[in-house]
């Protein structure tokens, strides 16, 4: 017998499959949720534009078909006066099904192709940034300083920028839709992505192909600084990290330097030259930690550096067995590092 709970009336049915529908979709709603239809600088406004377009062209179609949907389930076959319809179902085909799909799609491409030919164009003047996908994080590189981060890709307003997108690992794809559309990173196969920022602020991007149990987790923030500002952004790294200011902290530089952090990440100036994780030399003036996973806070990080595996499970790096003292002393050490 069936349990009525469960398959319950119709109506009902109904109305908890469109509730469950309108949870799934405003799951991926937040005030903080970077939206493609908020463009931040010409590339996002013309992806957006033909966004628009899209819709209003769906709209259309969905409006037309649904109009003849419920008239010919009113009319009834033939017409009024009961003799056959003028007009034959294949020639119904032919047309709807056929010619008018076959217009609006080569309209379409129209506006599509002329979009992503203007995108990819090369930019006079153009900043170079390349952008490395890891199984989780994003390592960034500016080629022209020898300035290393990670995670965070600090980018001067008004001026063009032409990232290099390459992945050490799997596939991945790199996307704020704020300022361009996605690009995937593939092995073997440097791909390019050009954008301006024209608006100072923080704009957050994420990955935007599924590659492995922390995709979610994968995420990075674009910082597009006043000219000015980033200028200091980028003197401030050239060259060695900071001594540390402090006895605490070069407590806890010698820990970083005989432990295992030195084997897996590089602090530059320092014997720390590890590749396997990020590049530490600024983390002190990171924002976030973990790939954009938690806020770059003393607690987050204590805990991040006692069991990484807790805040973002699968990355990486290891438990680091340090007492207490051992633990503030390193969290004073990169807290610092700015
Ligand atoms: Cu990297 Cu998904």
């Amino acid at each position: 017998m069936v349990d009525p709970s469960v398959t319950g009336p119709r109506p009902r049915r109904v109305a908890l499959a469109a509730l469950g529908l309108v949870a799934v979709a405003g799951a991926g709603c937040s005030q903080d949720a970077p939206s493609a239809l908020d463009p931040k600088g010409p590339a996002a406004e013309r992806i957006e534009s033909v966004w628009w377009l899209m819709l209003g062209i769906a709209v259309a179609v969905f409006v037309v078909v649904g109009g003849l949907i419920v008239a010919s389930t009113m009319r009834g076959r033939g017409t009024d006066d009961g003799r056959p319809s003028r007009i034959t179902a294949n020639q119904w085909i032919l047309v709807g099904g056929v010619a008018v799909p076959a217009v609006i799609l080569a309209g379409l491409a129209v506006p599509t192709i002329t979009t992503t030919a203007d995108l990819t164009e090369d930019q006079p003047g153009a900043l170079r940034i390349e952008v490395e996908g890891y199984k989780w994080w994003w390592e960034v590189r500016y080629p022209d300083s020898e300035v290393v981060t990670a995670n965070e890709i600090h980018v001067p307003v008004g001026q063009p920028i032409e990232l290099e997108l390459t992945t050490a690992d799997v596939i991945h794809s790199f996307w704020v839709p704020q300022l361009a559309g996605k690009v995937d990173m593939v092995p073997g196969q440097p791909n390019t992505l050009r954008f301006t920022a024209e608006e100072a602020g923080t704009y957050r991007g994420a990955c935007a192909e599924y590659c492995g149990v922390q995709h979610a987790r994968m995420a990075m923030l674009v910082v597009a600084d006043p000219p000015a500002t980033f200028e200091r952004w980028m003197d401030d790294r050239q060259g060695p990290a900071p001594e540390p200011p402090n006895e605490l902290a070069s407590e806890g530089e010698d820990i970083f330097m005989r432990s295992s952090c030195a084997g897996c990440h590089a602090v530059a100036g320092t014997s720390a030259r590890g590749q396997e994780g990020p590049d530490l030399t600024d983390f002190g003036s990171r924002q976030t930690l973990g790939a954009a996973t938690v806020e770059n806070t003393r607690g987050n990080l204590g805990g991040w550096i006692a069991d990484a595996q807790s805040l973002k499970p699968g990355n990486l790096m290891p438990p680091i067995s340090v007492t207490p003292d051992e633990l503030l002393a390193l969290i004073e050490y990169l807290e610092n590092l700015k």
